[in-house]
């Protein structure tokens, strides 16, 4: 199935506006596609105790996982800058643990993007196997 990117970037974008990030004023937003073709987003949302923060990729995931959804095609991630920001460490090793082989575009509301595979993104990812 191919990816419609302009949907999953707006509702990445969407995602964004709801960011709570009161605290760094960096604003993250995704939008995860199912392999069904469902669409579930996140934001990041940040706490006063700092280490309590979810960024906005894992925040989609867990919602995904939730809701019924395992098997991921691609995410969206939008963040502000000039360049677009890449997932973190931990949520590239939560995105691997549901297979390595989703696209992630990473984009600024600017229209800077750039496209990578997990397995580019974190390559020998942990797995108890
Ligand atoms: N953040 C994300 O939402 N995703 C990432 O991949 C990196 C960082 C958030 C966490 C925190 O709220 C803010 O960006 C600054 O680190």
């Amino acid at each position: 199935m191919s990816v419609d990117w302009s949907a999953l970037k707006a509702a990445a974008l969407a995602a964004q506006g709801r960011a709570y990030a009161p605290y760094s004023d960096y604003k993250v937003g995704a939008a995860l596609l199912t392999a069904g073709g469902e669409v579930i987003t996140g934001c990041n949302v940040e706490n006063a105790t700092f280490g309590a923060t979810c960024c906005a990729e894992r925040t989609a995931v867990f919602s995904a996982v939730a809701s019924g959804h395992r098997s991921f095609t691609a995410i969206a991630v939008v963040t502000n800058g000039a360049e677009p920001g890449t997932p973190c460490g931990i949520c590239r090793q939560v995105l691997a643990e549901f297979g390595s082989d989703m696209d992630v575009l990473c984009f600024t509301p600017e229209g800077a993007e750039q496209v990578y595979r997990l397995s580019q993104l974190l390559p020998f990812a942990f797995t108890l196997k």
